[in-house]
């Protein structure tokens, strides 16, 4: 892990291994004020490298200098911003990335960046440095946990961002943000990542137990006799065709004034989706390890609000199981009683993750929640829909729903909302049971959110379903940490 600072140092007299300082593209290559203050130092020493043609100055270019003279740093490392004026965050984000990797290529331990001499965009202080921390944190995660021969750590160490005094206090309450979350990124990544056969339903309740050593955070996790109890007869349907036990985690943070009610996180944990019964075609089917996600983003996002001590109550909840095809496994046609006592005919044994999902909403109303949201990687549908871009949002209440969208939209990680009408619910109609859990091939995403809609009376609600956003597919395969910045965003507006 990289640690992160803010200070405030002078940057011509700073003893640094690697300075960062921007340049701005344009018909002219234009110097920041950071990267001119240097060029003063050094006799015009970077416009004359500059005027050779090498720096674009377009966001993520890069050109390291080496001994500047009247400059104390042992490398100045250009790196370019995009246009003067026009810098937004995501270009703010690719110029430290860019600078990141490169020094980390360096082999430089310590790295000084001084791109906030100016309000880039529309955004303050905190909010840049955030961009700069969480872009760092997430480019330089790597995954290697299951690959053998030596562990090749990053080079880079520690990186401060350099700014003026008068900002200090803004700058450093966006790194401590940027890298809880970036932490929590990358938590739900490393989990997400993880092989079927190593992240099991038990192996995320270790985690989650693991968790509580490490942060205030208290873990409890019931066994399926405890969900016997519950009478959770629609997730255990789904566990019952697997040799892993279902696990029904739950993380509670009390950073809020006792006794206000939660904000309760929901994530599906299906640890391997092979479709059960009604089971997948082969090919590609290993990205179904990848059906945790939600679950991985609900431990990121706590991972997260619990580094921060955030002053809001917050309650993670991931119902996690396997669904494999076996003797013991649901077949269509099959109808079991949920929690609710609602009972369900299950059409398609693949749409289990509504199934794992309704039980675990029934439960989370002894919390009496502010809102509930959950988080699934739930209907290859939403994927047709929105593609990878956008995380698909449904909810019962138009005003948590802005808030979640407000939230994506601010932390780059955005959803778009589809309605849950009940003109869709009409779909799910059986004529054996209460409900029936797929409803058709038409608007399947919606659909999906209806039936979990049946099951959130009791409370405000929004599902985001994340099956396009939680992992790339093809050469960068790899899950993404999705949504945690949008959810951890959220869970900040709600602490304010
Ligand atoms: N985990 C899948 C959804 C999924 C599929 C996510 C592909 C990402 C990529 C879910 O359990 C599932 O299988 N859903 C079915 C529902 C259908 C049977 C109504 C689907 O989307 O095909
Ligand atoms: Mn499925
Ligand atoms: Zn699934």
């Amino acid at each position: 892990m990289v640690s992160f600072t803010a200070k405030s140092n002078k940057i011509n007299s700073l003893a640094s291994r690697c300075l960062v300082v921007g340049v701005h593209a344009g018909k002219k290559v234009k110097l920041s004020a950071s990267a001119q203050l240097l060029d003063n130092a050094s006799k015009k020493g970077i416009s004359a490298i500059i005027r050779k043609g090498d720096m674009s100055g377009e966001p993520g270019s890069t050109l390291m200098l080496y001994d500047l003279q009247g400059v104390r740093a042992e490398r100045v490392m250009l790196v370019g911003l995009g246009a003067e004026g026009k810098v937004n965050a995501g270009d703010l984000r690719k110029a430290a990335l860019a600078a990141a990797q490169l020094a980390n290529k360096s082999k430089v331990r310590t790295l000084d960046i001084s791109l906030f001499d100016r309000n880039h965009g529309r955004m303050d202080m905190a909010t840049m440095a955030r961009q700069v921390v969480e872009s760092i944190a997430h480019g330089l995660y790597a995954y290697d946990e299951t690959k053998s021969g030596r562990k090749k750590p990053a080079a880079l160490k520690s990186v401060s961002l350099l700014v003026d005094r008068s900002a200090l206090a803004q700058a450093k309450k966006g790194v401590s943000r940027g890298a809880a979350i970036g932490e929590g990124m990358n938590l739900a990544r490393e989990l997400g990542n993880l092989p079927g056969n190593i992240c099991t339903p038990s192996y995320l309740a270790r985690q989650a137990k693991n968790m509580q050593k490490e942060l205030p955070i208290k873990t409890k996790v019931l066994s399926e006799a405890d969900m016997r109890k519950l009478k959770m007869g629609s997730l255990l349907s789904v566990s019952r065709g697997s040799r892993e036990p279902a696990k029904l985690i739950i993380m509670e943070y009390k950073g809020g004034k006792k006794g206000d009610a939660p904000v309760v996180l929901v994530g599906k944990g299906l640890t391997f989706d092979a479709g059960g019964i009604s089971i997948k075609p082969a090919g590609g089917m290993d990205e179904m390890k990848f059906d945790m996600c939600g679950g991985a983003s609900v431990f990121g996002a706590m991972h997260a609000i619990a580094t921060m001590g955030l002053p809001l109550n917050v309650v993670g909840v991931v119902p996690s199981s396997e669904n494999l095809p076996d003797g013991a496994a649901n077949k269509p046609g099959d109808i079991v009683t949920s929690m609710a006592g609602k009972t369900i005919e299950i059409l398609n044994t693949d749409a289990e993750g509504r199934l794992i999902l309704c039980d675990a909403l029934t439960y989370v109303e002894r919390y009496k929640p502010a809102a509930v949201v959950d988080i699934a990687t739930l209907t290859g549908a939403c994927v047709v829909a929105l593609g990878n871009h956008a995380t698909g949002l449904f909810s019962n209440s138009e005003k948590l729903a802005k808030e979640l969208l407000s939230a994506g939209e601010t932390a780059g990680d955005r959803a778009w909302q589809l309605p849950v009408w009940d003109d869709y619910t009409k779909q799910l109609k059986s004529n054996f049971a209460d409900l029936a859990n797929i409803g058709g091939r038409n608007a399947g995403a919606v659909t999906a959110a209806c039936f979990l809609k049946e099951f959130t009376q009791a409370y405000d609600w929004a599902h985001l379903d994340i099956a396009g956003t939680a992992w790339h597919s093809g050469g960068n395969k790899g899950s993404t940490g999705r949504p945690v910045p949008l959810l951890v965003e959220f869970l900040l507006n709600r602490a304010a």
